[in-house]
């Protein structure tokens, strides 16, 4: 076992794992964050079920350790294929022609959503979590006092001063994580075993879709209250 964490199909194995795990983040995540598109009331109810629900409650800490290790898996392997890289000339090179942008610049594109990923948990988690905010002060909705989730995430889109840049920020970031899923999403059923010719079409076309579907829908977000203004 210790031989195949070790090995270099082990780590990609691994990383092929935490990534679907992230996934399934990503689905649910985009699902609570497209309630803003519906106004103050739904989203607040949404964010406070995720706020309080036990079952999700357990999943944060899970997935906290799925992106390090994600991360962690992902550093080595490329550091490893740089180094072969330099030995193998020829026929890396030849094979560098075949690939597409997003599966060259896989480590880049992650690198970006991680850079992200800072802001974006400053932006909204630490304040929810830890500092609190006066925006999140509380509203009455269907008779529960739930925090206004809505106005400090709606608020930082709409800001006069900041909120074209943060949503351009966003937008952007919604992009590379788009592409960072095209080659992402069917690698990682490959690696896992779903290699053959009919699978590999198949999951490349899903991939694709899923990878529209989660940076089209992350984007459209901060757009759409950057233009149209909260509710
Ligand atoms: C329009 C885009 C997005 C919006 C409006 C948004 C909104 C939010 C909010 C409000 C929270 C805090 C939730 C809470 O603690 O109650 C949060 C947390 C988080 N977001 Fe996002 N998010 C967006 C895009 C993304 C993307 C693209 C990623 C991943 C690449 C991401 C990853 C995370 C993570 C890891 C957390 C912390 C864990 C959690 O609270 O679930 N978010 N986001």
């Amino acid at each position: 076992m210790g031989g195949f964490i070790s090995s270099s199909i082990g780590k990609k194995f691994f990383m092929s794992i935490t990534g679907l795990f992230l996934v399934m983040f990503l689905l649910v995540h985009l699902t609570a964050n497209l309630a803003l598109l519906l106004g103050p009331d739904t989203f607040n109810i949404v964010s406070h079920f995720m706020g309080t629900n036990p079952i999700i409650q357990i999943m944060q800490p899970a997935l906290a350790i799925g992106f390090i290790l994600h991360i962690i898996y992902a550093t080595v392997l490329t550091l490893q294929n740089q180094k072969a890289r330099g030995t193998e000339g020829y026929s890396k090179v030849v094979n560098s022609h075949q690939s597409s942008f997003a599966s060259k610049n896989m480590y880049i594109l992650g690198g970006l959503v991680l850079s992200f990923l800072v802001l974006h948990i400053i932006n909204f988690f630490w304040k929810i979590k830890v500092t609190g905010d006066p925006l999140l002060a509380d509203v009455m909705i269907h008779g529960e006092e739930m925090e206004n989730a809505y106005a400090l995430v709606a608020g930082l889109f709409i800001d006069p001063n900041l909120g074209f840049i943060y949503s351009a920020v966003y937008a952007i970031a919604a992009i590379a994580l788009g592409l960072h899923l095209t080659h992402g999403f069917w690698s990682a059923f490959q690696t896992i075993g779903f290699s053959n010719d009919v699978w590999r079409k198949r999951l490349t076309v899903v991939g694709y879709l899923f990878a529209m579907l989660v940076g089209g829908g992350f984007a459209i977000i901060p757009i759409f209250l950057m233009l149209f203004g909260a509710k």
